[in-house]
């Protein structure tokens, strides 16, 4: 029998919808296929963006976006994507499957995916291979609103107001795939780049990622913080407005991923105990991030991160493309209650990635579309967006799991602008239910919806054939008791209540 005890007159920092952001890549068909299939497909599309993987993301509330990588963009030249697409550039993407880029989907095109969807933008600019002077272009063609040359060229392109930057990536992974980098030196860099990363438009000024660390790369976070934290004059706002990090779960480690639908209990709790990690990875670098900025000026942006499984057999395996079971409704459930619960530093964040690429949250073949378990966790968990973190802890709970030990529920609570109170819990075990009861401190709630997804087994996912196997589900076994409520968790299970 587990406890959950919540305060309401408690409340914390508040959750910052972006925390709930998704990440496009040009990679596989993240992009292509996935999401943009031009205006001439027979597909149903809205200026070529498909129009039911639209509709599907629009339920999510989707905060922001980030494109156009990941390690895309440190090779990514951002003229190549504009102008009449008949000449715009084909090019190699080296990266990934080493297929044909056409270029077809480009800046222009971002922005009217992030219109259609309603979310910020974040762009990430190209620190590994591209000049300041093209950075610091691409930022005045998308922003400057007066008469400039990249102003009238993004006329002469069709658009005359300039687009809104809300985030603005100074380089991607520059400790690997963008530049392979020392700390000390990306840090110079960083400073010389963000520089030229001008904000033309007042009163919206533009929010820089400097590129933190790869997982538990804490002399990454502690170099780069030195040599850039807080140098700029006042008056320029801050040198840097977050940090990123990034970590994947690999249940088998980086060389023995596993394949993602067919797998043991005991690689079920190793996975989970890798997403359970990401608590000890926010907390330390959070920990390095106080020494420099005890005000929590800065936030962190945990901007990748996901399970990383081996390629579909029999699809390319440079496209990443992976299958989604209720292993990665757990995983997701997991890392946004630990998200949540470090609200006041974890600003940020983008599951890796939305469309057909690792632990997407869409999967997509020609004109069939299929929503996976991380989808229905992401839509639970959307009422946690902008609510006010509560105060709440679990006694009674048992640690699971054998050598891959982890508490059996995972929770965390928040307080939407109404009044609402969301809960969120996770059911870690594979295989057993867990009694719980939940205490308010001022009592006197009543519950207004509870939604579970769960599935038949740990391996249980969506085919194209099959899409309703792991859904978000009316959950009926919550009663009230007194002032408390009482509910049976069953195994491997995401559940939300909302209590008025
Ligand atoms: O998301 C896939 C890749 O993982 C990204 O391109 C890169 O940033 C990370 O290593």
């Amino acid at each position: 029998m587990t406890d959950l005890f919540i305060n309401e007159q408690l409340s914390g920092a508040t959750i910052e919808p972006e925390v709930y952001g998704h990440f496009s890549e040009h990679l596989g068909r993240g992009i292509y296929g996935g999401i943009y299939v031009g205006e001439d497909s027979k597909i149903p599309n809205v200026r070529g963006m498909r129009c039911d993987v639209v509709e599907a993301l629009r339920e999510l509330k989707v905060p922001s976006l980030r494109w156009p990588g990941g390690c895309f963009a440190d090779e990514y030249h951002w003229k190549d994507g504009i102008g009449p697409k008949e000449s715009r550039k084909k090019m190699i993407n080296t990266h990934w499957g080493g297929v044909t880029e056409d270029n077809s989907f480009g800046t222009h095109e971002y922005f009217e995916l992030c219109e259609q969807l309603g979310c910020k933008s974040y762009i990430n600019g190209n620190l590994g291979s591209g000049t300041v002077q093209e950075m610091s272009e691409w930022v005045e063609y998308m922003t400057f609103g007066g008469l400039s040359p990249m102003a009238q060229l993004r006329e002469q392109n069709g658009r005359k107001a300039p687009w809104a930057v809300d985030f603005f990536g100074v380089g991607n992974e520059n400790w690997g795939c963008g530049g392979n980098m020392r700390p000390a030196y990306y840090a110079d860099l960083y400073r010389r780049y963000q520089t030229y990363v001008r904000n033309y438009s007042e009163g919206r000024r533009i929010q820089r990622v400097c590129c933190g660390a790869n997982v538990d790369d804490y002399e990454w976070t502690q170099e780069v913080l030195k040599a850039c934290f807080d140098h700029a004059p006042a008056e320029a706002h801050g040198f840097m407005d977050y940090l990123s990090l990034h970590y994947y779960v690999h249940p088998g480690g980086w060389d023995n991923k596993g394949s993602a639908t067919d797998f043991s209990e005991e690689i079920w709790y190793e996975t989970l105990s890798k997403a359970m990690y990401m608590r000890e990875l926010v907390e330390r670098h959070s920990a390095i991030m106080d020494t420099y900025d005890p005000e929590k000026k800065i936030g962190l942006s945990v901007d990748e991160w996901g399970a990383w499984y081996d390629p579909e057999p029999g699809t390319n395996p440079g496209f990443l493309y992976q299958q989604n079971t209720v292993r990665d409704a757990l995983v997701a459930g997991i890392t946004l209650n630990i998200f949540n619960k470090h609200a006041e530093r974890v600003r940020m964040a983008a599951l890796a990635q939305m469309v057909n690429v690792l632990q997407a949250v869409i999967l997509t073949e020609g004109s069939r579309m299929l929503r996976t378990p991380t989808y229905h966790v992401m839509h639970l968990y959307r009422h946690h967006q902008g609510a006010k973190l509560l105060s709440s802890s679990l006694t009674g709970a048992a640690d699971i799991g054998g050598r891959y030990s982890v508490p059996q529920v995972s929770e965390s609570v928040s307080q939407s602008a109404d009044g609402t109170v969301n809960i969120t819990l996770a059911n870690l075990s594979a295989t057993d239910s867990e009694r719980l009861r939940v205490h308010f401190a001022a009592g006197g709630h009543t519950l207004a919806e509870a939604r579970i997804v769960c599935g038949e087994s740990i391996q249980s996912h969506n085919t194209f054939d099959e899409p309703q196997q792991v859904t978000e589900q009316e959950f009926r076994g919550c009663t009230a008791l007194g002032d408390a409520l009482e509910l049976s968790l069953p195994a491997h299970s995401v559940v939300l209540l909302r209590v008025k």
